[in-house]
């Protein structure tokens, strides 16, 4: 397998309850390595431009709106096939069907209040990278 990396968000409705310790110790023991991470306040642009495929979407303002709304702690996760490790780590999107253990079933709020964001593919992922992180912040 190779050594990937993914982008993920630490949403705010788990920056307002003090979560980012307790879902980094989840990411950590499932062995994905923060090799870069700041606490951000996003920007109505930034979030926009970040959520652009969803524009579209009945939810987009709400989005737009709750990503805004308190602050975000933006990450870069490295390790062997990263986007789909992380993926599984956070559980399905909706809390509800979220499986056990997953940071989704274990502090997500809702299907918008989910706590985290994980890239959806390889791809995206270094697009989403690029728009918060310049090269030199990255300490693999
Ligand atoms: P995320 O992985 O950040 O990517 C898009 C986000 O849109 C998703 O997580 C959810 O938080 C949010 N989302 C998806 N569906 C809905 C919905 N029906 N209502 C509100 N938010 C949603």
């Amino acid at each position: 397998m190779a050594i990937e990396r993914t982008f993920s968000i630490i949403k705010p409705d788990a920056t307002n309850r003090n979560l980012t310790g307790a879902i980094n110790a989840v990411i950590e023991a499932a062995g994905l390595r923060i090799v870069a991470q700041k606490r951000i306040r996003m920007t109505k642009a930034q979030a926009e431009t970040f959520y652009a495929v969803h524009s579209a979407r009945p939810f987009f303002g709400e989005l737009v709106e709750f990503m805004t709304s308190a602050p975000v702690v933006v990450q870069v996760l490295e390790a062997d096939n990263a986007v789909a490790k992380y993926r599984e780590v956070m559980g399905a999107t909706n809390p509800a069907n979220a499986a056990e253990g997953t940071i989704r079933k274990l502090f997500a709020l809702s299907m918008g209040e989910n706590s985290a964001h994980g890239s959806d593919s390889v791809d995206n992922a270094a697009i989403e990278i690029a728009q918060f992180f310049a090269g030199n912040e990255i300490v693999g």
